[in-house]
């Protein structure tokens, strides 16, 4: 499943995929791991002992490849290998030079992967809403952006989630990963999405950050946030397959 994110800028479209894949597809397609991963990752998962970090790195692996592979129609999966650069961010190698921004983040039996034209960063986050775990957002979050989460309209026990989400989704496309603090990429203003149906989806700016926005969507039991330029549209939605297996939950524990 790798639906097009459907991005303009300026008017013109910027090529740009999300790759989706689930923890039964990771379990069959890692029966003949070989077809998926290329020599270099096959060598780092064989070194994982962790059976959690084994299926978070195949399943994130996949679906960041299959975005990869509608971006520049390469159907090879293993011909396409996702690499770590030094602060852990998704690096791709192929046998010729691969000009793409990608991101990718895995989340309870499910990986979203998104590639998109160079020269147009890209940030994803995907959370599975643990009730339990919202003492962590009253911690790090402002009362000023509660509020504005609640003005906007997203519900609780989901606000903190959503804004984490978009908040992880930034550290991703600006490479620093969440080591910065949290009010470095505090959010300035939450409004309802245009698109779909109201309750849903947001749409976030950002006070340092202002040549960004993210796009957050609570689908299921989940939330998941897009980041981009600000001045770039997106028309993607979280419809269809995706959202049936968003929807469906987490069957198995089996990733972090
Ligand atoms: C980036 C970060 C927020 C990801 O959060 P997470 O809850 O662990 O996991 P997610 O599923 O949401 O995302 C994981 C993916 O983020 C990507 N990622 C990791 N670090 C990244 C960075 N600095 N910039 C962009 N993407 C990054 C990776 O592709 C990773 O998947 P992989 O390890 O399978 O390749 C977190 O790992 C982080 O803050 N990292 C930076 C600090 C750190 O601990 N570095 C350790 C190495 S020095």
């Amino acid at each position: 499943m790798q639906p097009p994110l459907q991005l303009r800028r300026n008017g013109a479209p910027v090529p740009g995929f999300l790759g989706v894949c689930s923890q039964t597809e990771a379990e069959q397609l890692g029966q003949a791991l070989e077809t998926v991963l290329g020599p270099a990752e096959l060598a780092h998962f064989r070194q994982l002992q962790f059976p959690l970090r084994r299926g978070s790195y195949l399943l994130g692996r996949i679906a960041l490849k299959r975005a990869l592979a509608a971006l520049l129609a390469e159907p090879r999966l293993e011909r396409l290998e996702i690499l770590s650069g030094v602060f852990g961010q998704p690096l791709v190698r192929a046998a010729a030079p691969v000009a793409a921004e990608i991101s990718l983040a895995h989340s309870h039996g499910v990986a979203l992967g998104a590639a998109c034209a160079a020269g147009h960063p890209i940030g994803i986050d995907l959370e599975l809403i643990e009730p339990t775990r919202v003492d962590v957002f009253t911690r790090v979050f402002s009362q000023e952006e509660f509020a504005l989460l609640a003005a906007a309209g997203v519900p609780q026990p989901s606000a903190g989630f959503v804004l984490w989400t978009v908040k992880e989704a930034l550290s991703k496309a600006l490479r620093c990963g969440l080591t910065v603090p949290f009010a470095v990429l505090r959010a300035k203003s939450v409004v309802p999405g245009s698109a779909g149906p109201p309750g849903v989806q947001w749409q976030v700016e950002f006070e340092n950050f202002w040549q960004y926005k993210a796009h957050a969507w609570i689908v299921g039991a989940y939330a998941l946030a897009v980041v981009i330029p600000r001045k770039t549209d997106l028309g993607f939605q979280p419809d269809g397959a995706l959202r049936a297996l968003l929807e469906a939950g987490p069957g198995r524990r089996a990733t972090g």
